[in-house]
């Protein structure tokens, strides 16, 4: 039987699993309040229609079996409300922790796992009177609905803590869930898929090494590099938090790793420690590399997973470095939103593969699409990043 799957969110991640599951014979709807969101134009089933449109939702309900979601800011009440007996994958009570970063660091204390010491503040006056119980430096984080670093701010001495307290109230709510966290001095971020079935086998993916630029991922580089035990040791993390959660799809893990010495609270290996930063319950901008790299890519993933057929393990299809450089708008705007010099792509065989999403407009930041390079080693492979994307935002003229 053709399996009916509905996605939330018709976004670039909604868009490529789309395209895994067509692969598989899936009727595949798209559910997206945008009405230029990139799925909109490209497929036939898609439903334009605000998060909160029971009616709307509940209609697109019907038309599925099985439900996912590559956004998870939704208000997971009104879901539940509507859904009647859809199975979700990954279960919603997973959206529920994930979608919140209080929740999702309580879950790592109570399941074990490594995360920096953290507190809860709510109001302008218990954020100033907390955090300086807590000790500068720290990140000061809303709850819930941050991405790409929106809603975050360091605080190093009392004249920052006044600029985030600001900052974070600065709509004039009297309260607002807030998370204070110490600031991990990592020497490098990584992340970890884990894919997980129905009957709870798991495979997991190699492990990326991700470079961020003004809190927005730069570029991803597989395999990440790391000494054997501390990536035998992420991997244990992730598996422990997929299976704590009982994640039914994909689980990213975001993870720091930091000299051991200079910090407490982590899993340590050696002169190393491992600190869980956030998860997604969800493809990952990190895992696009997966899309190139790997024997099984983040989406083809998901969608067996959602059309209960079986996993196989992702491995790397070839010796050297894959990295997947994001392109953001910004190289646009560098060229008056003109059309990026693709010619340039015929000096630069070592790009295997580009990506672009078809988004209505390029704005500073916004990931417009993402290239995926491979290279003999993980410096010729970063170098090449920055080369290729030089080479597309050439000034025009
Ligand atoms: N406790 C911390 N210590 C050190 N750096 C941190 C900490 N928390 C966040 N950061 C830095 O800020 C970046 C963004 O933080 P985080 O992943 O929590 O936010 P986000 O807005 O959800 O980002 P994204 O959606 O891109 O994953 C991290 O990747 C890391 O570079
Ligand atoms: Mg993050």
């Amino acid at each position: 039987m053709t399996a009916r799957v509905g996605i939330l969110g018709g976004g670039q991640l909604g868009m490529m699993l789309a395209a895994s599951l067509f692969k598989l014979g899936a009727d595949v709807s798209l559910y997206d309040p945008d009405p230029r969101s990139p799925a909109r134009h490209r497929f036939a089933s898609v439903t334009t229609a605000a998060w909160t449109d029971r009616a709307a939702l509940a209609r697109f309900f019907a038309e599925v079996d099985v439900v996912t979601y590559e956004f998870e800011n939704v208000d997971v009440s009104v879901i539940a409300e509507v859904a009647g007996h859809r199975v979700f994958r990954p279960g919603l009570s997973v959206l529920t922790t994930t979608q919140d970063r209080l929740a999702e660091k309580r879950l790592c204390r109570e399941r074990g796992l490594p995360h920096a010491r953290f507190e809860a503040a709510s109001s302008p006056d218990e954020l100033r009177e907390v955090g300086r119980a807590f000790g500068f430096p720290f990140i000061v984080k809303t709850a819930r609905g941050g991405y790409d670093g929106k809603g975050q701010a360091r605080v190093v001495d009392e004249a920052s803590l006044e600029r985030a307290t600001a900052e974070l109230f600065a709509d004039g709510a009297a309260r607002r869930s807030l998370i204070l966290e110490e600031l991990v001095p990592f020497s490098l971020e990584a992340s970890c898929i884990v894919a997980r079935d129905a009957a709870g086998r798991a495979e997991v993916f190699p492990i990326f090494e991700n470079h961020h630029e003004h809190h927005v991922l730069d570029w991803t580089l597989v395999p990440a590099r790391l000494p054997e035990p501390v990536a035998e040791t992420i991997r244990e993390i992730a598996l422990e938090a997929a299976r704590g959660m009982d994640v039914v799809g994909l689980l990213t893990t975001e993870l720091f790793v930091a000299p051991s010495a200079a910090t407490t609270g982590g899993r340590v290996v050696g002169e190393h420690a491992v600190f869980v930063n956030e998860f997604a319950p969800r493809p990952h901008n990190s895992g696009h590399v997966t899309r190139t790299a790997t024997t099984l890519s983040q989406f083809d993933a998901l969608a067996r997973i959602l059309c209960d057929l079986p996993l196989t393990t992702p491995r790397l299809v070839n010796d050297g470095a894959f990295v997947m450089g994001n392109l953001l708008g910004d190289l646009w705007l560098d060229r008056g939103a003109a059309r990026l010099a693709f010619d340039a792509w015929a000096r630069h065989p070592e790009v295997l593969d580009v990506m672009l999403y078809g988004k209505h407009e390029a704005r500073a930041g916004r990931k417009m699409g993402h290239f995926v390079a491979h290279a003999a080693s993980p410096s010729r492979a970063i170098d090449a990043v920055a080369a290729f994307r030089r080479d597309l935002s050439r000034p025009v003229g």
